[in-house]
């Protein structure tokens, strides 16, 4: 099953949750991209210097879990589950991601990952391009100001303290960077489909999956 959309639509927390229920994998293709830009800031590398960014990734070594229970993200055996949420990586992490070097390297290793089973592969291109033949594909959507609000609560419940307006400006900055790159850019597959969880809590919006999910058996 592939799950796409843009941030703050409660996409992980749903996904993870659907997998459970259906007792398949759970893939966090975002948690990649942050590990490689956690790495090319470590590394003290530009993030728009592309051919810099793409001559460290055969030095990587990271590992992204399956089990939808057991999300502990490592790069060079240090888990990095925290740092990969910063401010500074999400910050970053759309100029990386756009690094047509790093979606082709990052593609081969979710490609194999998603191909291991029954599997929810979560992101941004997944139905148009890491699993174009999936058996259902979602794209799970909301108003910019309910993201921008749920967003909010989940920095404030990290223990930052954020700024609403702040918050929604970064927002709409990285889906509209992620959106308008050249490279699998963020869109519903065209046999997606589409949930908007505008008015759904997440209970709401897995259920909403299952029920597709059953549907196509
Ligand atoms: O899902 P999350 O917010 O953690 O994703 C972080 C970033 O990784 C996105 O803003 C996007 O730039 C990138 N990404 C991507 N393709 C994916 C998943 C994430 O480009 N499949």
């Amino acid at each position: 099953m592939a799950v796409d959309g843009p941030s703050g639509t409660g996409k992980s927390t749903v996904s993870r949750k659907v997998a459970a229920a259906l007792n398949a994998g759970y893939l966090d293709t975002g948690a990649m991209y942050r590990i490689v830009t956690l790495a090319v800031l470590n590394a003290g590398i530009d993030p728009a210097d592309e051919v810099g960014v793409a001559n460290l990734l055969p030095s990587l070594m990271f590992a992204s879990p399956v089990d939808p229970a057991e999300q502990v993200h490592t790069l060079a055996g240090e888990d990095v589950g925290r740092s990969i949420r910063s401010v500074h990586v999400t910050t970053a992490v759309s100029e990386v991601s756009a690094n047509p070097a790093v979606r082709e390297w990052l593609k081969e290793r979710q490609q194999q990952l998603a191909g291991a089973g029954r599997m929810v592969v979560e992101g941004r291109d997944i139905g148009t391009v890491i699993a174009p033949d999936a058996a259902l594909k979602i794209y799970l959507t909301a108003s910019e100001e309910v993201r921008a609000s749920r967003r909010y609560k989940e920095v404030g419940a990290a223990g930052r303290t954020p700024d609403l307006a702040v918050v929604r400006a970064a927002i709409a900055h990285r889906d509209n960077y992620d959106s308008n790159r050249l490279h699998a850019p963020l869109q519903a597959a065209a046999d997606a489909i589409v949930i908007d969880s505008t008015d759904l809590d997440i209970a709401q919006s897995v259920e909403a999956v299952l029920v597709l999910a059953a549907q196509r058996g």
